[in-house]
């Protein structure tokens, strides 16, 4: 076939296709030109014998010839059933199912509480995993010979490195970055030197919160238990109460531990809180003076609470986990019970 041969049969099969008028039609120029048998494949197949020198040119104008005529074909319906044809399939059956993944717990118990606290006027406050020794535990009124400062409780590197041990550390940054009034929350991992098992694990997370006012707006130990207890009914049911029990830490003054009745059996006593009806769940206490001087406020001019709960601890309570490895294995099986 001569170029010019295959310009006229280009332009006779675009005319037979535009005049076709039933699918039958379309179907058999479908065949005749671009089937596997057809036309146009022949061509390409036979390419071999046309002259060397005008093999571009050919080879170019057979493979015009092939997208006009396909485009041409496909606005005929070419492929598709014709129209009025019944459609093979069945259109009652069930759509494919694909399953939605679920958010962690512990970025639920972040997120909720986040959404909680925020409804109170609380922000969140973020901070590094890696901290110096002045936020993690100088500042934070925490001797030089605190135990937890201890090579064998704290991964360091280096003198003034560390992972955090606390969420505590980013109060000091907020303070120092801010005048007060102060309100957030600082959720985030944190990291010590524990053994795993089902209830402990060398990295896990907290949130902390830090609530900071002006002397024309005292803030007391009261302000704090009603938060707590505004907290503790939103995150585990209506019925859950809050008690506050005496003890210590170094950058709370008075400092207290915070518990939650037991939402299983109302305080009655069961399993989940060792048969006492309440859970620990926080550390709390009003902000210590030492500490707003380290980070440049006048303890005479301020005042604030500070507190901070496991996350872990409120999902396995929450969730009903009764080990805290779960949280860490991604074994979907697990993951998917908590959608
Ligand atoms: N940082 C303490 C801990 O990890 C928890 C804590 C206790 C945080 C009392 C506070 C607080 O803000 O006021 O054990």
């Amino acid at each position: 076939m001569t170029l010019t041969e295959l310009e006229n049969a280009k332009a006779r099969s675009l005319e037979e296709i535009g005049a076709a008028n039933d699918a039958a039609a379309v179907e058999a120029l479908r065949v005749k030109y671009v089937g596997r048998n057809g036309l146009i494949p022949a061509l390409v197949k036979g390419m071999k014998d046309v002259p060397k020198e005008e093999r571009p040119a050919f080879g170019k104008a057979v493979q015009a010839w092939r997208a006009e005529a396909e485009a041409a074909l496909q606005a005929k319906g070419a492929g598709a059933k014709g129209q009025g044809e019944a459609v093979d399939a069945d259109l009652t059956m069930p759509g494919r199912w694909r399953s939605l993944g679920v958010k962690h717990p512990l970025t639920r118990v972040i997120e909720e509480s986040a959404a909680i606290f925020g409804k109170l006027g609380f922000t969140v406050a973020d901070g590094p995993e890696l901290e110096n020794r002045f936020n993690n535990f100088t500042a934070l009124n925490t001797p030089p010979h605190h135990p937890s400062m201890d090579r064998s409780d704290t991964f360091w590197f280096g003198d003034d490195c560390l992972l955090r041990t606390q969420t505590s550390p980013v109060q000091i940054r907020t303070m120092m970055a801010n005048k007060p009034p102060v309100r957030v929350i600082c959720p985030g991992r944190t990291f010590r030197r524990d053994t795993t098992d089902a209830t402990h694990s060398a990295n896990f997370h907290q949130i902390e919160g830090l609530y900071v006012d002006c002397k024309d707006k005292p803030v007391s130990l009261a302000d704090l238990k009603s938060v707590l207890a505004y907290f503790a009914k939103e995150m585990m049911g209506a019925g859950v109460t809050v008690r506050f029990r005496p003890h210590f830490f170094p950058f709370t003054e008075p400092s207290v531990e915070v518990d939650f009745s037991c939402h299983v059996c109302k305080g009655k006593g069961c399993n989940v809180c060792k048969q006492s009806g309440w859970i620990e769940v926080a550390g709390a206490g009003m902000v210590d003076p030492r500490v707003f001087k380290f980070v440049g406020y006048d303890p005479e001019e301020v005042s604030g609470y500070a507190f901070g709960f496991g996350v872990e601890r409120i999902a396995m309570i929450k969730y009903g986990i009764p080990d805290i490895r779960w949280l860490y294995e991604n074994d979907v099986r697990f993951l998917s019970q908590l959608g």
